[in-house]
C-alpha cells in the first residue's frame, strides 16, 4: 500500500477525488466556514456522530464533496490509541465497495504518533489473509493519502510507520499461516527472502549442524517431529562492523502439541501461532530493510515442531544444553524455553550490546496481563525503561515483571542442573528465570507475547506485535528515532510531502 502525505484542511479534503474520505473528528472539533466542516458540526450537534473513537457516520455522494463516500469518525483525544481504535472500528467499511484510493484527514491537530497510528491502522484494517483460500478476496486499497495540517513536519513519521506496517504485516502473515504451510523449512525460506534487501544476510542451519553445536535442548524438542528443524540466523548491518549488535531471538515453534505432555484438544489449533516470536523477528528485519538505520542487528530463530511420537523426548529425560548446563525435562510442553536457551547461548558469539528474546512462552502470562501488555522481564533497568518507552510510543505496550532470585527455587531438581518447569504459581516469571540462566552478562530482556501475539474467537488472527515496539526501540537506539533529526532514509516521504504542499 502506498502512503502520501498532504497538508490539507477540510475545504481541501472536500476537493480530493477518491473512493473514500475518512474525516477524523477530535474532541472540541472547531469547524471552519467550509461545507464539509459545517456538515460535521451539524452531525455532531444532532448527535448523529460523536467524537469518541468507534463512533462514525457514513454518507454517500455528499454535495460539494469529490469523494464517493464520506465517513465522519470520532478520534477523541486524537492520540495513537484513539486513532487505532477508530480505524479498527472502520475495518469492515474499508472493504465495503472495494475502495482503491482513500483519504484520511485529521480535522484537528495531528501529532506524529497519531499519524503513525493512522498509517498502521489503515494497513492493519485492509490486510486480508489469502494464503490458503481457494477463492481469495483481494486487497483493494492501494493508495492512502493522509491529510494533516503540516505535512513536511510529519514526513519522517510516515516513512517510519509505513515501514513498521510492512513489518507488522509480514509478521501477521507468517503467524496466520497454518503449521503445514509454515514449517521450519518454509520459515527459513521466508528469512532468506529478506536477504535480497540491502544490508541483510541470512543462513539457516539444519539438524546435523545444530547437533555439532551441541544444542541438545533444541534437538530434544525437535526429535519427535518428522519436520526437520532449522536454526535461522539473520543479520542486518547498518553500522560499522565493530559496533556490537542487538540480538533478537524469536521462539519459532511452528506447532506446539505439548509433545508427550500433550495439550487438550480444545483450541489446540491456536498453537500454530507459537512461532509468532519468530515472525516478529522477520517483521523487524522487513522494517530495517526499508529504513536502513545505522545499527547492527542479529536475528536468531530456533524453529521446529513439538510433537508426540515414539522418538519424542519424555518427561524426566535429561539433556545437555549448548551452555553445558544439564536440564531435566519434566514437562515436554515447556518447550519454548528449551529451544530458546540454546539460541541464547549461541547469541554470545556476537558479543552483543543487548539480547532481547520474544516468545509466546506461557499461558500464565495470558492470565497475568491478557492481551493489553506483553510481559517484559529484564536484567537491566535501562534496557527495561527503553523497551517500555518504545512500547508507549508505538502503542504496543509491555509491562515489567519481577525476576527475584526467590522465583528460581522451584526449578531445582535432584537429577540435573535445572528443571524446565517449576510449579503453577508465577509461571511466566519462573519461565523467565529459567531463560536468565542462559542469557549471559550483557543486558538481556525477555518479552512474553503469549497474550498479545494473536487474538482468538471470531477475530482469530495474528496481531504482528511486538514489531512496532521493537522497531521503535532499535530506531531510538540508532539515533534515527522520532526524537532524532530525520536521517537519510526519510528521502521518499520527504519527496512525497514536498510534492504535496498545497
Ligand atoms: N506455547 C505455550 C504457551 C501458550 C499457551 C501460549 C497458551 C499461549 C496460550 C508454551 O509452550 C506452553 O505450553 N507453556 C506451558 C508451560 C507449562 C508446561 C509450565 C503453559 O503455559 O502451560
Ligand atoms: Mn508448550
Ligand atoms: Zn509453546
Amino acid at each position: 500500500m502506498n502512503f502520501d502525505l498532504k497538508s490539507m484542511d477540510l475545504a481541501r479534503a472536500a476537493r480530493e477525488k477518491c473512493d473514500l474520505l475518512v474525516v477524523l473528528l477530535p474532541e472540541g472539533f472547531a469547524p471552519g466556514e467550509d461545507a464539509l466542516g459545517s456538515l460535521a458540526a451539524q452531525a455532531l450537534r444532532a448527535k448523529d456522530v460523536q467524537t469518541q473513537p468507534g463512533k462514525s457516520l457514513h454518507l454517500y455522494q455528499v454535495p460539494g464533496v469529490a469523494a464517493r463516500r464520506v465517513v465522519l469518525a470520532g478520534v477523541g483525544k486524537a492520540d495513537a490509541r484513539a486513532v487505532r481504535q477508530a480505524l479498527a472500528a472502520l475495518a469492515p467499511v474499508l472493504r465495503q465497495g472495494a475502495p482503491r484510493h482513500a483519504v484520511v484527514c485529521f480535522a484537528g491537530p495531528a501529532p506524529g504518533e497519531a499519524v503513525e497510528a493512522a498509517v498502521r491502522g489503515m494497513t492493519h484494517a485492509s490486510y486480508v489473509y489469502t494464503a490458503t483460500k481457494s477463492k481469495p478476496e483481494a486487497r483493494t486499497l492501494a493508495r492512502v493519502v493522509l491529510g494533516v495540517p503540516d505535512a513536511p513536519a510529519l514526513a519522517g513519521a510516515v516513512e517510519r510507520a509505513a515501514a513498521v506496517a510492512q513489518g507488522v504485516e509480514l509478521a501477521r502473515e507468517w503467524g496466520n499461516r497454518p503449521a503445514n504451510h509454515a514449517t521450519p523449512t518454509l520459515l527459513a525460506q521466508a528469512a532468506k527472502a529478506l536477504a535480497k534487501h540491502k544490508g541483510i544476510t541470512c543462513k539457516a542451519l539444519g539438524p546435523a549442524e545444530v547437533e555439532r553445536l551441541g544444542m541438545h535442548a533444541f534437538l530434544a524438542v525437535a526429535q519427535g517431529s518428522a519436520e526437520p528443524l532449522r536454526f535461522i540466523e539473520l543479520r542486518y548491518n547498518g553500522a560499522p562492523r565493530a559496533q556490537a549488535p542487538v540480538v533478537l531471538v524469536g521462539k519459532g515453534i511452528t506447532f506446539d502439541t505439548g509433545g508427550i505432555s500433550i495439550k487438550p484438544a480444545a483450541e489446540m489449533d491456536e498453537m500454530k501461532f507459537d512461532m509468532c516470536g519468530a515472525a516478529s523477528v522477520l517483521g523487524v528485519f522487513r522494517a530495517l530493510a526499508e529504513l536502513q538505520p545505522p545499527i547492527n542487528v542479529v536475528g536468531l530463530i530456533p524453529a521446529c515442531e513439538n510433537m508426540p511420537d515414539g522418538r519424542s523426548v519424555k518427561p524426566g529425560d535429561v539433556v545437555r544444553s549448548m551452555s553445558g548446563q544439564t536440564i531435566e525435562i519434566l514437562n515436554t510442553d515447556a518447550e519454548g524455553r528449551l529451544v530458546l536457551c540454546d539460541a541464547l547461548s549461541y547469541a554470545q558469539r556476537f558479543k552483543p550490546a543487548a539480547i532481547i528474546d520474544i516468545a509466546t512462552l506461557t499461558g500464565a502470562c495470558v492470565i497475568a496481563l491478557g492481551g493489553v501488555h506483553s510481559g517484559l522481564f529484564a536484567s537491566d533497568d535501562a534496557l527495561a525503561a527503553d523497551l517500555q518507552a518504545a512500547g508507549q510510543a508505538s502503542d504496543d505496550l509491555c509491562w515489567r515483571m519481577p525476576l527475584d532470585e526467590d522465583y528460581a527455587e522451584g526449578l531445582k531438581t535432584n537429577f540435573a542442573d535445572v528443571a524446565n518447569v517449576a510449579g503453577r504459581p508465577a509461571g511466566a516469571v519462573t519461565a523467565a528465570k529459567f531463560l536468565q540462566r542462559f542469557a549471559g552478562t550483557q543486558p538481556w530482556a525477555h518479552l512474553d507475547i503469549a497474550g498479545t501475539a494473536w487474538k482468538g474467537g471470531a477475530a482469530k488472527g495474528a496481531t504482528g506485535r511486538p514489531v512496532g515496539l521493537l522497531v521503535h526501540y532499535l530506531l531510538a537506539r540508532s539515533g534515527a528515532g522520532a526524537e532524532a533529526p530525520a536521517p537519510a532514509p526519510a528521502r521518499r516521504a520527504r519527496k512525497a510531502a514536498a510534492a504535496a504542499k498545497p
